[in-house]
């Protein structure tokens, strides 16, 4: 059902490093969302198609990245429903790795993935979009239309260098993104056990400019099972402390991109 009054937020797990957690977050986050009463889409944009295998679709895209970004309307029509209630999938394929020169035949490149979601925004609360790791004309893109930038960091020293050097881009005015954007990071496969992943997540929760989420996402093998699975931690390991921190990350997110609103349950 169509609602104009919606307040739709916009969601991406976006980090210049593949193998961090974007996707594993895409696809528990919108599960549990959906799984909390809301309208939500999963928009899967990397080649690799990673978050559309998990949800069971096929990585198809009837025209390619190209034709999807070219109608007005036409993203609607590549909307695929999932196992789950309330959980819609916009499935990625191998022409996604030339969504970077699609982009760039429009004259507005960057605020075109905005454009293509805008007519979304009436049917959905939340719209994650599963970027692929890069900085690139769609990562631009991918600012420019979201609410939030949702990025993982793993507690190694490279790692979180990514995160340091995404927000010195974004300060030097180098990254186009639109003003309003929050950045949050959250800590992914984090060991507590181990000194280093200690330090690091201190260090990094101890930089002013930079949002650190309390939560932190533990390596667990339910997470990585995933890929067996193909289900949200949540659905086939609820207990597990994975599917918990996934529960705990998710309340904190929206708490701070709807602080108004009433907990969720209540
Ligand atoms: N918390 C975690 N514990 C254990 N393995 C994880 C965890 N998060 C992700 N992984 C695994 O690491 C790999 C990369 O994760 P993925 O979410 O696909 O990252 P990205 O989308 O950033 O490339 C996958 O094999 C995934 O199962
Ligand atoms: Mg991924």
């Amino acid at each position: 059902m169509t609602n104009p009054q919606r307040d739709t937020r916009v969601i991406a797990t976006y980090n210049i490093k593949g193998g961090v957690g974007k996707t594993s977050a895409a696809v528990n986050l919108a599960y549990l969302a959906a799984a909390a009463g809301h309208q939500t889409l999963l928009w899967d944009l990397d080649p690799q198609a990673a978050s559309t295998y998990l949800f069971r679709v096929r990585p198809k895209v009837k025209g390619g990245g190209r034709g999807l970004l070219r109608k007005r309307n036409s993203a609607r029509d590549h909307i695929k429903a999932t196992d789950h209630e309330r959980l819609d999938l916009l499935p990625a394929d191998f022409s996604y790795r030339h969504l970077d020169l699609a982009l760039d035949q429009f004259k507005k490149p960057a605020a075109r993935l905005r454009k293509v979601l805008a007519p979304l925004r009436a049917d959905y609360d939340y719209i994650f979009l599963d970027c692929p790791p890069s900085i690139s004309l769609v990562s631009e893109a991918v600012f420019e239309a979201s609410d939030a930038l949702l990025v993982p960091v793993i507690p190694a020293t490279l790692s979180s260098r990514a995160y340091e050097q995404l927000e010195e881009l974004t300060r030097a005015g180098k990254v186009g993104r639109r003003s309003g954007t929050a950045t949050f990071a959250f800590f992914s496969m984090a060991d507590v056990s181990r000194p280093l992943h200690l330090q690091v997540m201190e260090r990094l929760r101890g930089i002013d400019q930079l949002t650190v989420l309390g939560v932190a996402i533990p390596t667990a093998d339910e997470v990585e099972l995933m890929g067996e699975e193909r289900n949200p931690v949540n659905v086939f390991a609820p207990a597990s402390a994975a599917a918990v921190a996934y529960v705990a990350l998710w309340t904190e997110i929206e708490r701070r991109l709807r602080p108004s609103a009433p907990p969720a349950g209540s």
